[in-house]
C-alpha cells in the first residue's frame, strides 16, 4: 500500500537519508528503529508530505509529490509527529476539533469525537482542560486520537513512547496492537526496539540514515547481530529501560 525506492533527504548539504526501501502492506505494523539520529523522523516526515525529498514514494500504486502534506492527509496518511504536535493552550476538544478540519462529513466527524470519548474516557473527562495539563501519556492519547478523526488509512507514529512513564508506554503500545485489530495500517517509528518489536510485523533497522538490517519482527528481535548494533547485546535488557 506505501511503497519507498531510493529515498534521500538532504538538509542543506547533508544526506541525512541514504536511499531508504520500503514497503508497508495493508493491515500491516512496521516498525523503522534505529538509535538518535538514525533518519527515522526524516523518513516518516517525507512520507506524511513534511519535507522534500529524492527518489520515490508511491501509496496505493501512486505517487506521492515532496511537501504534499494536506493533499496525503486527505489520502488517508495521518501522522502523529515526534513531540505529539498538540496545541498546549487549546482545551484537549479543542485539538480534537482540528483533527477533523479535513472532513467533508462534519455530523458524522463529530460523531467519531464521541467515539474518542468513549475509547479514551481520560479525554472526555479533560475535554475542556488546557491540552499542556494533560500528562504526557494523556497527550500522546490525545495526538492519537486526533489523527485517528481524520479517518485515516495509514497511522504515521513517531516514538510515541518518547518520554513516557514505563506504565504509560506499555498502554501506548496495547493501544497500537488494538489499532492493529481494527484492521489500521501503522508504520511505526521507536527507539524503544524491544517492546516496539513485540507489536510489530516486520521492522526495518536504520542506522545513519540506511536500512541495516529488516524482516519479520521477531527475526528481527532473535538476530544476535542486531541487538549487539542496537539493543546492547543483552537480549531481555533494553538500554535505557
Ligand atoms: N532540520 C534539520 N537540519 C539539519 N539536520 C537535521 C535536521 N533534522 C535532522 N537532522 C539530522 O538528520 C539526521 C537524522 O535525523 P532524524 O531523522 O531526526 O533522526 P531520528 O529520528 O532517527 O533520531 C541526524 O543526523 C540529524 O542531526
Ligand atoms: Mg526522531
Amino acid at each position: 500500500m506505501l511503497k519507498v525506492r531510493g529515498l534521500e533527504v538532504f538538509y542543506g548539504p547533508i544526506r541525512a537519508v541514504r536511499g531508504i526501501d520500503l514497503d508497508i502492506a495493508q493491515g500491516e505494523i512496521v516498525a523503522l528503529i534505529g538509535a538518535n539520529g538514525a533518519g527515522k523522523t526524516t523518513t516518516i516526515r517525507a512520507i506524511a508530505g513534511l519535507t522534500p525529498f529524492r527518489g520515490e514514494i508511491s501509496y496505493d500504486g501512486r505517487p506521492l509529490t515532496p511537501n504534499n502534506a494536506e493533499r496525503n492527509l486527505r489520502a488517508g496518511l495521518a501522522l502523529v509527529p515526534e513531540g505529539r504536535g498538540i496545541l498546549g493552550s487549546m482545551s484537549v476538544e479543542d485539538n480534537l476539533l482540528m483533527g477533523i478540519y479535513c472532513r467533508s462529513d462534519q455530523a458524522e466527524a463529530m460523531a467519531d469525537i464521541g467515539r474518542m470519548f468513549e475509547r479514551f474516557p481520560i479525554l472526555e473527562r479533560r475535554r475542556a482542560s488546557m491540552a499542556s495539563l494533560l500528562s504526557g501519556g494523556e497527550q500522546q492519547m490525545l495526538a492519537i486520537a486526533r489523527a485517528l478523526l481524520s479517518r485515516p488509512r495509514v497511522l504515521l507514529l513517531d516514538e510515541p513512547s518518547l518520554g513516557l512513564a514505563p506504565k504509560m508506554s506499555d498502554i501506548v503500545f496495547g493501544l497500537i496492537a488494538e489499532l492493529r485489530k481494527d484492521g489500521m495500517t501503522v508504520l511505526l517509528v521507536e527507539q524503544k526496539a524491544r517492546q516496539t518489536l513485540k507489536v510489530a510485523d516486520r521492522a526495518y533497522l536504520l542506522e545513519t540514515g540506511r536500512v541495516i538490517k529488516s524482516g519479520a519482527a521477531a527475526a528481527l528481535a532473535a538476530d544476535s547481530a542486531v541487538s549487539e548494533a542496537f539493543l546492547g547485546g543483552m537480549p531481555g535488557v533494553q538500554p535505557g529501560a
